[in-house]
């Protein structure tokens, strides 16, 4: 079984992706962190995120850079989705993603565009969102609790601005898929928002 999770930035979608993998017994893969990996790297070359020649290259990146705390961060998130743009960084890393999809046994993978490009053939598909004030301040108490004190109105701001890139690139935008359930997170807490999901695939799932 194949099942694909997308969903704006902070929506939830990575939680319920791995409550999912856990539930169902299935691997997992977070397509959000191979491009963040690559915005590291640019970083890490000193290139230019916004051009698509120093984006391609640092598709090179190896794999021990997907251990790097680095990449939770904020400033790894915005890098991400200004690389993840460009047609040829998405091409790059289409293959490896795939591949994940298809292994026998099956897969979830949670992303922008799994149900609509990556797996279009999942048998389940999630959209998970939230609005983005639910979002914003579920990211700040996180960051509270981390020690990290940045503004609510600063996390909305920069949530809106991915949001906006995600949903208006032109390869691959953020976009609900035709057969995909939509899960609003907004009113529910973590668990309530997991047994939601986990309803969703049994009811849904093929065979
Ligand atoms: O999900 P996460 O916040 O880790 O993703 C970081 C960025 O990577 C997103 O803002 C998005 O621009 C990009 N991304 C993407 N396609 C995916 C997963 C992530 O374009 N399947």
């Amino acid at each position: 079984m194949i099942i694909a999770v997308d969903g704006p930035t902070a929506s939830g979608k990575g939680t319920i992706a791995a409550a999912l993998a856990a539930h169902f017994g299935l691997p997992l893969l977070d397509t959000g962190l191979l491009y963040r990996a690559v915005g590291r790297q640019v970083f890490l070359d000193g290139g230019d995120p916004d051009d698509p020649g120093d984006a391609l290259a640092a598709c090179a990146f190896p794999d021990a850079l997907l251990l790097d705390p680095h990449l939770r961060s904020e400033q790894t998130g915005g890098l991400a989705s200004r690389v993840s743009i460009h047609p040829s960084v998405r091409a790059a890393l289409f293959e490896r993603q795939r591949a994940f999809a298809t292994q026998p046994g099956g897969a979830v993978l949670d992303g922008r565009d799994i149900g609509t490009v990556i797996a279009p053939d999942a048998d389940v598909k999630l959209f998970v969102t939230a609005s983005a004030h639910a979002r914003a301040e579920r990211r700040w108490k996180e960051m509270q609790s981390r020690g990290l004190e940045v503004s609510l109105e600063e996390i909305e701001a920069d949530i809106l601005r991915r949001d906006a890139r995600d949903t208006g690139r032109k390869d691959a935008p953020l976009a609900v898929a035709a057969d995909a359930h939509v899960l609003d997170t907004s009113a529910l807490g973590r668990n309530e928002a997991i047994a939601a999901a986990i309803e969703v695939v049994e009811r849904f799932r093929r065979g």
